[in-house]
């Protein structure tokens, strides 16, 4: 059960148990919303939140690509993260937003119904557990394909676009495994339920271009960077589903999972069936980043003001 105290919705902080919506709010039934998944960290230099505007610019364009325009800013947004984190008392925690049309008409032409907006943070453990953050998850290739342009938007993180996800999950976790990997329509690897997906061989790390059906995962640019930045060869490029087999080590990143190890797809050991050498210093780099223990990556850490942490404590 996650929980926490206030939740930020149109404007009001608003308890927990407070935060309910209509039975006849547009994207309950139709699927018509945008959101986005962030993390803030308990950093040595306080609260961080991890490339939060990338995250709420992001949301904004999710939304355009739906017709729904934000009736917050991204600095509004921002500023009330900060409050509600504050507010709840969380030094880290999940931050969910998310912007839907809300109730008040029916039918698919969603022009006309609200655009309502809401943020929730709770504390939220690594979402593939710790186990496999440390020794690697067990994925399979899913059977359902992953959504594709000609259907919706890949690009765009959008609520009625994550049935494609929930197949993939459930038909992997009720096989046995820890994650399910998506195809396109030519076969070729696209990425997780909720995660991007990278393998390593012969020293070069790979990963699908953004140019294919996958979300442009912010923790993939930042990986991308880190792993150049550290020296590593890194191509956007297709792989196919016998390259995950054949590779040397695999991992997805994601805010959700962060940076997890596979070490197994299809019942095949990818490597020595153990997270590989690269995948763990680039998850130690990534660690590093997440935390600010690198001043390279500090800009991307939106601190929580000071003077807003300190109501948290005033009020704790
Ligand atoms: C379908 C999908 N792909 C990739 C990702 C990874 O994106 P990010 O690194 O921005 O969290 C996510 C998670 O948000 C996702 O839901």
């Amino acid at each position: 059960m996650i929980e926490s105290e206030l939740i930020w919705h149109n404007g009001e902080f608003v308890a927990w148990e407070d935060a309910k919506v209509h039975v006849l709010t547009h994207g309950l039934h139709y699927g018509t919303g945008v959101f986005e998944g962030i993390r803030c960290y308990e950093t040595e230099r306080g609260s961080a939140i991890f490339r939060h505007l990338d995250h709420l610019e992001r949301l904004e364009r999710s939304a355009g690509l739906y017709y729904m325009d934000l009736p917050y800013t991204v600095e509004q947004l921002r500023t009330a993260t900060h409050e509600l984190i504050s507010r709840n008392g969380l030094a880290s925690c999940y931050i969910r937003p998310i912007a839907y049309r809300g109730y008040g008409h029916m039918g698919l032409n969603p022009l006309d119904a609200p655009v309502d907006v809401s943020i929730a943070v709770w504390p939220w453990g690594t979402y593939l557990g710790e186990e496999g953050t440390r020794n690697g998850i067990r994925a399979k290739v899913s059977s359902w394909e992953r959504i594709s342009s000609r259907s919706l938007i890949p690009q765009a993180k959008a609520s009625g676009q994550y049935l494609n996800s929930v197949l993939a999950k459930i038909e992997s976790v009720k096989a046995g495994y820890d994650e399910g990997i998506l195809l396109d329509e030519h076969g070729n690897v696209v990425e997780g339920s909720g995660e991007n997906v990278f393998t390593v061989r012969d020293g070069v790390i790979s990963t699908p271009p953004t140019s294919s059906a996958i979300l442009d995962g912010i923790n993939r640019r930042s990986v991308v960077q880190i792993a150049r930045d550290l020296g590593y060869a890194v191509i956007e490029r297709d792989i196919a589903r016998a390259d995950l087999y054949l590779a040397d080590e695999m991992f997805l990143t994601g805010t959700a999972a962060e940076l997890v190890p596979v070490r197994e797809v299809d019942d095949h050991a990818i490597g020595a069936g153990e997270p590989g050498e690269i995948t763990l210093v680039l998850q130690r780099a990534f660690q590093d980043a997440l935390y600010g223990r690198n001043e390279r990556y500090l800009e991307w850490l939106d601190l929580i003001p000071v003077a807003v942490a300190e109501r948290r404590e005033a009020a704790g």
